[in-house]
């Protein structure tokens, strides 16, 4: 199959039961990836960004959809297929040091992640790690560290080497930057870019910096309260933003003053999010669109292409 994605969603949706109720975490989900390639996912907090990640990577089962990872339907791989196909579907932690053993050097925690996998002999390993070190732009005394030792940008390094020691083909990096100092942000971003052009990694990058989810992504999807509400190519969608939604999180970061140290898009949103047990009726945007009309609170818009490979729904896009 030569135009088979490497990955393929397809109207995925995953609900969490809480206290009884039902939380619409992600709605109806669809996107392909090709290797080598970055999709990036844009939202506010609880926009169901990383839910969708890990439904991706099966951390999580989707509750309807499906995941096609190289062909193969990743909901029904035996534990086995699975825990083999994972060497391919890696993740990148907001947090490092709580996605790391706090009692393994950083030498042990990277060849762990080959032992898992059953890579390599011990020899083959050791010097596996030591490649590593030096590739993500740590010294290799680093190895027998203990990650709490490191400074945050380190120990995003060592979370980076430990992804890739199996040689993924898809990472999902979730705000892999967000609690770096902004030189540092720089750093990994550079490195994240590099490793992907050395290995033809395929990204699905979340951030809430919307300037780098431009500058690394090749196409990007907009969620809110759990459903796509734009996509398109990095270029077209923040040159000609076509839903509401997505015009207020660009502006809101544009309203910050460049030097701010507190640049963080989408503060100030107006109004709330809906709650995501009983998102609205309609367009899920309307109780907070400046444009919404008396059919946007009736009728749900569809997901509908404004220029080629654009898409958004919008009753008015376009
Ligand atoms: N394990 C869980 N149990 C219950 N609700 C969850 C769980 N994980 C996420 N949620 C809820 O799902 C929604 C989407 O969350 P999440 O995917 O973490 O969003 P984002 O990454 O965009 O901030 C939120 O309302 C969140 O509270
Ligand atoms: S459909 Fe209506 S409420 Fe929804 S984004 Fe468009 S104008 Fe706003
Ligand atoms: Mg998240």
């Amino acid at each position: 199959m030569p135009d088979e994605p490497l990955l393929r969603v397809e109207e995925v949706s995953k609900h969490f039961k809480v206290r009884g109720r039902t939380l619409h975490a992600v709605e109806r989900v669809s996107f392909e990836l090709d290797a080598g390639q970055t999709l990036g996912l844009v939202g506010e907090s609880g926009s169901g960004k990383s839910t969708l990640g890990r439904v991706a990577l099966r951390l999580l089962e989707a509750d309807a959809g499906r995941v096609v990872f190289q062909g193969r339907d990743i909901a029904k791989l035996s534990s086995k297929e699975l825990r083999q196909e994972r060497r391919h579907m890696q993740i990148i932690f907001q947090d490092p040091l709580a996605s790391l053993n706090s009692r393994m050097t950083v030498g042990a925690a990277i060849e762990d992640a080959m032992i898992i996998q059953g890579v390599g002999t011990r020899a083959e390993r050791r010097k596996h790690v030591d490649e590593l070190l030096e590739r993500v732009g740590l010294p290799l005394s680093a190895g027998n560290a203990f990650p709490f030792e490191l400074s945050g940008g380190q120990q995003q390094r060592v979370g980076i080497a430990r992804a890739l020691a199996v040689k993924p083909k898809l990472v999902v990096c979730d705000e892999p930057i967000s609690a770096l100092d902004v030189s540092i942000q720089v750093q990994i971003i550079d490195l994240l870019k590099d490793l992907q052009k050395e290995m033809n990694l395929a990204y699905i990058f979340i951030s809430h910096n919307l300037g780098v989810v431009q500058y690394l992504s090749d196409r990007v999807m907009v969620l809110y309260l759990g459903e796509v509400v734009e996509q398109g190519t990095a270029q077209d969608l923040f040159a000609d933003p076509q839903h509401p939604y997505t015009r207020v999180l660009i502006d809101s970061i544009l309203k910050i003053p460049e030097s701010s140290a507190e640049r963080r898009p989408m503060t100030g949103l107006p109004g709330e999010m809906p709650s995501p047990f009983s998102p609205p009726v309609g367009c899920p945007f309307h109780p907070r669109c400046a444009l919404a009309q008396d059919r946007c609170s009736a009728e749900k818009p569809q997901m509908r292409a404004v220029a080629d490979g654009h898409l958004a729904a919008c009753h008015f896009a376009g």
